[in-house]
């Protein structure tokens, strides 16, 4: 039988969710429902995801947005005709709560389980709501992750190159908190930024020149605090006008550094034949990256595809849907699937 109506699960890091997508016959997904519970307040006292109080809050949560799902698709759980979850790469605590739940889904309709790779379910993304080819190039830029892709297929992936560091949105979250702004880093930085001066300080775009598309933004982020220091001993602390400049500089320093890097994913790999840019993971919603990357992409003449900024972020839609390309070419899962926290692609 055919699997049309597929309920995920995505607990791999700090936001619960619970989704159904609907495969339609051109292969496209309509997502009927998208339920996405944060954490970021649980964590706020503590400088970053604690992966114990995230498994909690998982195992608490993932019920009630298995409720919420089904009854925003207007279906019950008989209906559904697989169950897709994120089997890694994440935090243990949070990708085991989400498999146990699937499995006990999966157990009690006897319909098909699949687990799906985080990495691939944003990989995806961009075929949910556009009818993009493959071989495509993706950029994905998250908190935890930073990698070009050439997206060949649905369980085909190619990395070109990443971060040998930092990802980009740890960065913006680390670099908020050296500016005393507010979690979620990237959202604030690049609120911040828009009354600053990128060009007051002189920050470093490294690996720009380096063969290859791997990048690093660990270097970036001390620049950023040696500059800070150094308003902070000669006025005593930062001004609303550093605390912009200073943004405003890095992110223009990670825009650089990711479309120049960009440029060379299309130059390195002229044979693969790549029209389309796809990004995706959280910093594909900060606007300035965007614009960047689709003047990268109209350079190649490829299309540039940036999913809408709710399915860039975390969310179970995408594993819905990577599930529900990846059924076309691959059996389920049984009750035996592990959750692995590393899982490359
Ligand atoms: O994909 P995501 O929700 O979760 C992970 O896989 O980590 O990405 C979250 C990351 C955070 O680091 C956040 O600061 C960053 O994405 N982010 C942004 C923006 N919105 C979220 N970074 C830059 N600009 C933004 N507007
Ligand atoms: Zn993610």
């Amino acid at each position: 039988s055919q699997t049309r109506l597929i309920l995920g699960l995505e607990s791999s890091c700090d936001d619960t969710a619970a989704a159904v997508v609907r495969m339609e016959e051109d292969g496209r997904g309509t997502v009927l429902a998208s339920v996405v519970a944060g954490q970021t307040e649980l964590h706020a006292d503590f400088g970053g995801v604690v992966p114990e109080i995230a498994a909690r809050a998982h195992a608490e949560k993932l019920d009630h947005c298995v409720e919420d799902a089904l009854a925003g698709a207007g279906i019950t759980l008989p209906q559904i005709d697989a169950i897709a979850v994120t089997a890694g790469p994440g935090l243990i605590g949070g990708v085991v709560s989400g498999v146990m739940c699937a499995k006990g889904l999966s157990a009690a309709t006897g319909k098909p389980l699949y687990g799906v790779n985080h990495l691939a379910g944003h990989a995806l993304t961009p075929r949910l709501t556009d009818d993009v080819p493959y071989p495509y190039l993706m950029l994905l830029v998250s908190g935890g992750h930073c990698q070009f892709l050439l997206v060949r297929g649905p369980e085909s992936f190619d990395r070109l190159g990443g971060t040998i560091d930092d990802a980009p949105g740890e960065a913006f979250d680390k670099v908020a908190r050296l500016l005393g702004l507010p979690q979620l880093g990237g959202p604030s930085i690049e609120k911040c930024a828009q009354e600053g001066d990128a060009k007051r300080f002189a920050l470093p775009r490294p690996l720009l020149d380096r063969q290859g598309c791997d990048m690093s933004f660990s270097g970036l982020k001390t620049a950023v605090l040696r500059a800070r220091d150094k308003c902070v001993a000669a006025h005593g602390g930062l001004t609303r006008q550093d605390q912009a400049d200073l943004a405003a500089g890095f992110q223009a320093a990670v825009v650089e550094v990711l479309a120049h890097k960009t440029r060379r994913a299309f130059a390195e790999y002229p044979a693969e034949g790549a029209r389309g840019l796809c990004v995706a993971g959280g910093v594909a919603a900060n606007q300035s990256i965007r614009a960047a990357l689709e003047t990268v992409a109209a350079e190649q003449e490829a299309r540039f595809v940036a999913p809408p900024l709710a399915l860039c972020t975390d969310n179970a839609a995408m594993i819905a849907f990577a599930a529900g390309e990846q059924a076309v070419l691959r059996a389920p899962d049984d009750l035996t699937l592990s959750a692995r926290p590393r899982w490359p692609l």
